[in-house]
């Protein structure tokens, strides 16, 4: 396993609901699970596709009611990762999916910030929030919740895209990114996990984002891998992610290798890792085994995680 300190830049915070902790949470809520026991639970983690995943990630949110819920989720991630070698993090919250259950913004916003706010003292790992709206649902909902965060001053320092991506192009939220934009925050989106290339091109000419989420279809693109390059746009990538999601057809296949040879600034990251079968070191370890990667390649995916990261210059400098 590897334990390189490193930078976790994609994180969804509700894709680290393990299956006890869904059930232990659901206990505490009384809430009635559909299904009966833990293995029950566990055979529907066989995905075709990015939906198939997301009708399950969206459905055990269930659990998740009280600010307490938010929090044990969190401080279980956070001591996690601190094992896997994390030193800074930047979690995603979709706090629409919160909402659509009656959820208010309040309960998911502090609950995951309060113990993000403990992490360096606990762990010493350095932190940051990022509000990730759904682009299967619409624009304007997204906007009236990125204007409700600010009016709360939700300690949020960028704005993402997730969800469905295929038929949700990046072109649909230009004035969200415009608002974020104007308020200050760093922007990223997903684009290229499924969806074409040119959602990647959208993301970068429309959105004005500092990271591309996933990116992967890049490689139907040369012209614009050699612009991912040229501009050193980050793609945080998420192997045992495209894996199980089939957005690759096997690990052997991965782009990762080919992209760093190329001088890409990616990183590797966990994505949803209860889902995926692991957490960051789980992603360096079958990558290191598959690619057979050398010391000196591991040390720049590292590296470039710290790069990519919006930390301070001075926390920049403590990482390296
Ligand atoms: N939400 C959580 N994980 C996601 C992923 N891999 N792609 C899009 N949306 C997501
Ligand atoms: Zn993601």
């Amino acid at each position: 396993m590897s334990k390189l300190p490193c930078a976790e830049l994609h994180l969804h915070i509700e894709g680290t609901l393990e299956p006890e902790l869904i059930f232990d949470l659901a206990a505490r809520n009384g809430i009635e699970l559909p299904y009966a026991d833990l293995d029950e639970l566990r055979a529907r983690y066989e995905f075709t596709d990015l939906q198939s995943f997301l009708d399950l990630y969206y459905a055990n949110m269930d659990v998740l009611r009280t600010e307490a819920d938010f929090a044990d989720m969190t401080r279980a991630y956070l001591a996690r990762a601190a094992a896997a070698g994390v030193r800074h993090v930047e979690v995603m919250v979709d706090p629409q999916a919160h909402l659509a259950r009656g959820v208010a913004l309040e309960t998911c916003i502090q609950g995951v910030a309060a113990v993000l706010e403990t992490s360096e003292a606990e762990f010493g790992m350095s932190t940051a929030l990022i509000a990730a709206f759904l682009r299967d649902r619409p624009q304007e909902e997204a906007s009236r919740v990125l204007a409700d965060l600010l009016a709360m001053n939700a300690p949020i320092i960028g704005i993402g895209l997730d969800s469905a991506e295929l038929g949700n192009p990046p072109e649909n939220f230009v004035p969200l990114y415009e608002q974020a934009r104007a308020a200050g925050l760093k922007l990223v989106a997903h684009a290229g996990e499924e969806g074409p290339s040119h959602y990647i091109e959208q993301a970068l000419d429309l959105l004005l984002v500092d990271r591309i989420d996933h990116g992967i279809r890049c490689m139907d693109d040369p012209e614009l891998v050699a612009r991912l390059e040229r501009e050193q746009v980050p793609l945080t990538i998420c192997p045992l992610s495209n894996v199980r999601l089939q957005a690759v057809d096997s690990l052997e296949s991965h782009p990762l290798p080919l992209l760093l040879e190329q001088g890409l600034n990616v990183s590797v990251n966990s994505d949803d890792p209860a889902y995926f079968g692991g957490y960051v070191d789980d992603n360096f370890a079958v990558l290191r085994r598959t690619f057979d990667l050398n010391p000196a390649q591991l040390a720049r995916l590292a590296e470039n995680s710290v790069t990519a990261s919006f930390a301070s210059a001075q926390r920049k400098a403590e990482l390296f």
